[in-house]
């Protein structure tokens, strides 16, 4: 009896646990963490928000937040016309800002598509424009040496048969208006729109580096992986593309293979984000003011110094940053956006040697005040990044006999390492046998962030 209980007990664990395996593909943790190697190394990317709602100039959303009927919103496909669009110069600007790889929207919720699709007329080379604009800018950022990636909206507020929920623009209140809004309406029918859609991006474009599906809400009135057949698309995306980094967003979070990256999205984070008890690989999505489209009126840009921090935070804590333009109706970055862009190349171009191959740093390394840290494992260099300019003396603690040398990043201009503080120092100053101080410049170099490099013993 005893024994037969304990039978069927493990027959229940054995089962439970193959049934939380779920599986998309077969792939070891090492296979995984060389597939994503690139991108952990390039750690910044620029993110590309443009459709039709860049003539509303005021929120990718517009739709939804002033519920515009389809007629209404068709004035945007019919005067879509970006005379000045010029994808080189948009992929010679992320590149100058140190950006290595971008990912546009090639369908944002709007349901319009910037790719000649053979599933809808709702579609770029059926405005004005009349050209593929996916194609001109997948071959521009390629020929820039950037990697190329596609995001696509599982939400489409554009098909007739995607069914109203609660963050479509025709939202209602109650489960008998759903239901009667809904009743012409097939997700099925959708769901091979979706496929065959994925289908196309990914394999009229060549080698699609990453997939940014975006999002998912289960829920009442939501949405999630039933309704997109997220199982199906994913071993789809895996078959078609089978080098292409995913995020997590279609609702696959148990799956293996499901998805490859999380993806906070305009929040720093804590601390290194986990999934069951495990470090996991993260890009934080931000804009660089409130608005991921064209908003010609919203005024909370972030400035150079707290997009550097974004920046240099994210890589301290293991992390991605992909940061966001909005191109306008004409096809151009606007001023704003473009002397952001300026501005951090300003800085990238002589400090991205601690933020490419970089990660957070051991443990062992502690950071002093107002600074963060970020390590390449690689080289065996510890970047400290002085977030409040020093007056002198630095005290790095428990530092000593680590260092072999030290330097400015920015210039190579070394660095004077000093066991004590000198004259007048206090018994009780904290600094301890084990710490040791540097000499820094009294006048700040000439760089937002400075940066010291320690070549480690
Ligand atoms: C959200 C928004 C969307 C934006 C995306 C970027 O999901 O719906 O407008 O594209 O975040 O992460």
């Amino acid at each position: 009896m005893k024994k037969t209980i304990l039978l069927l007990s493990i027959i229940t664990i054995l089962s439970s646990h193959l049934i939380a395996q779920k599986k998309i593909w077969n792939e070891t943790d090492v296979q995984k963490t060389e597939r994503l190697a690139w991108w952990t190394n390039d750690r910044f990317g620029m993110f590309i928000h443009w459709g039709t709602y860049a003539l509303a100039g005021r929120h990718e959303w517009v739709k939804k937040r002033e519920r515009i009927s389809d007629e209404k919103y068709q004035k945007y496909f019919d005067n879509f016309n970006p005379d000045l669009y010029n994808p080189t110069e948009w992929a010679k600007m992320a590149k100058a800002a140190g950006m290595k790889y971008a990912v546009i929207t090639t369908k944002h919720h709007e349901g319009f598509t910037l790719f000649d699709s053979k599933f809808t007329d709702y579609k770029v080379t059926n405005t004005p424009y009349n050209k593929d604009a996916l194609k001109e800018w997948v071959d521009a950022f390629r020929a820039e040496g950037l990697k190329v990636g596609f995001y696509y909206s599982l939400i489409d507020w554009h098909h007739p048969e995607y069914t109203v929920d609660r963050v479509h623009p025709k939202s209602a209140k109650t489960m008998e208006e759903y239901d009667k809004l809904n009743k012409d309406r097939d997700m099925k029918v959708y769901r091979k729109y979706l496929k065959d859609q994925v289908t196309e991006i990914l394999s009229n474009y060549g080698k699609i580096d990453i997939l940014w599906l975006d999002y998912s809400f289960p829920g009442k009135f939501g949405k999630g992986r039933d309704d997109w057949g997220s199982v199906e698309l994913m071993k789809l995306v895996r078959k078609l593309q089978p080098g292409i980094i995913v995020n997590d967003r279609a609702d696959l979070k148990e799956y293996k293979g499901g998805w490859d990256f999380t993806t906070p999205e305009q929040f720093k984070v804590v601390e290194w984000p986990t999934y069951e008890g495990k470090k996991i690989p993260w890009e934080t999505c931000q804009t660089f003011s409130g608005s991921w489209g064209y908003y010609r009126d919203e005024l909370t840009w972030k400035n150079n110094k707290q997009l550097l921090v974004l920046l240099i935070e994210s890589v301290s804590k293991g992390g991605n940053v992909l940061l966001n333009v909005g191109p306008t109706g004409r096809g151009t970055i606007d001023n704003r956006a473009q002397s952001a862009l300026h501005k951090m190349g300003e800085w990238m171009k002589v400090n991205n040697r601690s933020i490419y191959g970089c990660t957070q740093a051991p443990a062992e390394f502690e950071a002093p005040e107002n600074s963060l840290l970020t390590y390449n494992p690689k080289t065996n260099r510890l970047y400290i990044h002085l977030l409040d300019y020093p007056l002198k003396n630095y005290t790095l603690k428990g530092m000593k006999g680590k260092i072999k040398y030290a330097q400015f990043l920015h210039d190579a201009s070394e660095i004077l390492i000093k066991n004590r503080h000198g004259y007048g120092e206090l018994k009780n100053s904290g600094f301890e046998e084990s710490d040791i101080n540097i000499e820094l410049p009294v006048n700040k170099p000439d760089v937002e962030i400075p940066v010291i490099e320690l070549i480690l013993n």
